[in-house]
């Protein structure tokens, strides 16, 4: 079977509901994305940064996961080990559409860690510059368990160990503007992978791919997925 490594964005939960970075209307209340998601803007203005990811944390219970999580879902169960899911989304959609080969590369709303101790817990609830840490007892210095701009995403050396290893990478919903994940393909690429973007507009990075298919993730996952299950090559 095919060791595949799937690399999602925030494209594939806008059939969900939730509103992506850099489409028409990505502004936060005025704010640009780097202005909220930077260590800086935490030091300088904690309850906004607070404000904006207990917004997004608590719009979770009200969405669902989409045919396009589900059918990756469906990938993994058919591949096993030899499936990889690398999501820079925040949202806990792909868990509950029942993948569990999954790695949240920027970290997820639905935990926390304490600046002071390091220590990473679950998060339902809406966080605040009071929140004191449960294990170290510090006040102040609880945040999202989220990576900002300028910070290093986790897993990095899991992942590219994976794209190493990989025959086939899909990229799914994500603009190709935000590194290291833009470089993921071709980095796969050059370790001789065949490379798929699926995406509602050409990313960025849409030349680096072998093929693009273009159009809403709903659409265009489960057929891509159901190919590749049965090993018919794409249309
Ligand atoms: P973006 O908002 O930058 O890009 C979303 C992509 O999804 C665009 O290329 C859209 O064309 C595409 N898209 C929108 N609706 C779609 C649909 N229904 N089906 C398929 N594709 C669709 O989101 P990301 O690339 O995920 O980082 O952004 C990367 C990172 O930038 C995020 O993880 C976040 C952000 O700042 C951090 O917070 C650290």
């Amino acid at each position: 079977m095919k060791k595949t490594v799937i690399l999602t964005g925030a494209g594939i939960s806008a059939e969900s509901g939730i509103r992506t970075f850099r489409d028409k209307n990505g502004l936060w209340e005025g704010h640009r994305m780097e202005e909220v998601a930077t260590p800086g803007a935490f030091a300088n203005k904690p309850e906004v940064v607070h404000r904006f990811y207990n917004q997004r944390r608590a719009q979770l219970p009200e969405v669902e996961p989409n045919a396009a999580h589900r059918a990756l879902a469906k990938l993994e169960q058919h591949l096993g080990d030899d499936f990889l899911l690398v999501t820079q989304n925040v949202d806990n959609l792909h868990e509950r559409a029942g993948n569990t080969r999954v790695l949240h590369m920027h970290g997820e709303l639905a935990k926390k860690r304490c600046t002071s101790c390091e220590y990473v817990s679950e998060c339902t609830t809406d966080l605040a510059a009071t929140n004191i840490c449960e294990r170290c007892k510090r006040p102040g210095g609880l945040r999202p368990d989220i990576v900002w701009f300028g910070e290093m995403p986790y897993h990095l050396d899991r992942i590219y160990r994976a794209l190493e290893d990989a025959d086939l990478f899909v990229a799914i919903g994500t603009s190709g503007v935000v590194y290291p994940a833009a470089q993921f393909v071709s980095h796969a690429k050059q370790h001789g992978a065949q490379t798929v973007e699926i995406n509602l507009e050409a990313a960025a990075n849409s030349a680096d791919f072998d093929e693009s298919i273009l159009g809403p993730a709903t659409e265009n996952v489960p057929p891509f997925v159901e190919r590749s299950i049965n090993g018919s090559p794409s249309p």
